[in-house]
């Protein structure tokens, strides 16, 4: 399917400089919706996960994640504005996430910001999932200025980008197989933890034993910013095997696993950011996705930038994973520079991040002018 058609890609300032606008967040498993000032900044947000409902199927059901956001989304959109203490009838402006994403979950958010758009005669515009992690940092008291290195980690992608405004996305390196967080839920499943795995494996690695098991840091031995995690994968099916065959496989060797993959995935992807850094002359990294909230991960990156003179940013951990408000700050951002949707639901489940239009440089509090 083609990318979205978005009309008035370029600014062109026709919008209201100041906006309340409704973000909406349907892509997968997690119902996020918030309300963003685009003076104030975020005034209030909710989010209803469904993973209680998904874990006795070991991952993400399509269909019941559709008929769940169908069930939660009204209430929730109800939930931020009371919240806000605000009406239906102040939202100036609705951003929902138009892909990439699960097809029938994409659906129910943008049925709903179009239809109440429509009910409400504002203007709605579909937002990139991806662009909406990419940019959560930017919510926090601190945010990276423009240019900086992008790591997106999360259960679909795992992509290096150079980042020089908004929609200004080059595109270093990414997985050519298995994204992190998938690689993550894998290994998940294989200790027999529940899904979604990462925070799992994170907290069992905590007890592990660091000189037990040392795992392969892939595609890091030469030179390039792509990724590959299926390999790691084998290697850790593999080891668990022959634990298991050899009696070995108790609640510490478990432990023992997850750690050395765990710090497999945090080499590497720590290796491949400071190559970054290096190549563009960059002195911010910016990392978000899921991923982004492991504790490890961001100790490494700490570390690390801290050796090259350079500054890690990151979210909160519930900005991380999936949320209502990184799509009313990404949507805040396009919708004030006059970008809006056609009359059509847009719903892409695979769209490249790179083929958004760009928008002009932002204003000092971050929004575009
Ligand atoms: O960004 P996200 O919420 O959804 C997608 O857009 O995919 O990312 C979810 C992924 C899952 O694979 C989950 O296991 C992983 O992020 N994840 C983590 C952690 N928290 C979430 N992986 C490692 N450590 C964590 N603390
Ligand atoms: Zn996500």
């Amino acid at each position: 399917m083609p990318p979205p058609i978005l009309v008035n890609p370029q600014a062109n300032h026709d919008g209201p400089d100041i906006m309340l606008i409704l973000g909406i967040e349907t892509s997968c498993d997690e119902t996020g919706v918030a309300l963003f000032d685009s003076e104030k900044g975020l005034l209030s947000h909710a989010l209803f996960s469904q993973i209680d409902m998904h874990a006795d199927y070991g991952g993400v059901v399509p269909e019941l994640a559709s008929r769940d956001h169908v069930r939660k989304l009204l209430p929730l959109c109800d939930e931020v504005l009371s919240k806000a203490g605000k009406e239906r009838s102040d939202i100036e402006g609705i951003a929902y996430t138009a892909g990439p994403g699960l097809v029938g979950a994409l659906m129910v958010g943008g049925s709903v910001a179009h239809s109440l758009g429509y009910a409400l005669g504002i203007p709605v515009l579909g937002v990139h999932h991806m662009e909406g992690h990419l940019l959560a940092p930017m919510l926090e008291d601190n945010p990276p200025a423009f240019p900086f290195v992008a790591l997106l980690v999360s259960g679909g992608h795992t992509q290096l980008v150079r980042v020089d405004g908004i929609g200004e996305y080059l595109m270093l390196g990414e997985s050519v197989d298995d994204a992190a967080g998938e690689a993550f839920d894998k290994t998940a499943k294989m200790l027999g933890l529940d899904y979604p795995g990462g925070p799992r494996v994170a907290a069992l690695a905590e007890k592990g034993r660091p000189d037990r098991y040392r795992f392969p840091r892939p595609m890091t031995d030469r030179p390039g910013l792509d990724f590959s995690f299926s390999g790691l994968k084998t290697f850790t099916l593999n080891t668990v095997n022959a634990a298991k065959d050899s009696g070995e496989l108790d609640d510490q060797v478990r432990a023992d696993i997850a750690l050395a993959f765990e710090s497999a995935v945090v080499d590497t992807l720590t290796i491949k950011c400071r190559r970054s850094l290096e190549q563009t002359g960059c002195k911010r990294l910016v990392i978000a996705g899921g991923v982004s909230a492991n504790k490890r991960l961001r100790a490494g990156l700490e570390k690390m930038t801290q050796k090259l003179n350079a500054e890690v940013f990151y979210a909160r951990p519930e900005f991380c994973t999936d949320n209502g408000a990184m799509i009313a700050y990404a949507g805040a951002q396009r919708l004030t520079s006059g970008q809006r949707d056609g009359d059509r639901i847009v719903a892409v489940p695979r769209w490249p991040m790179n083929t958004l239009p760009p928008i002009r440089e932002p204003r000092e509090n971050g929004l575009a002018d």
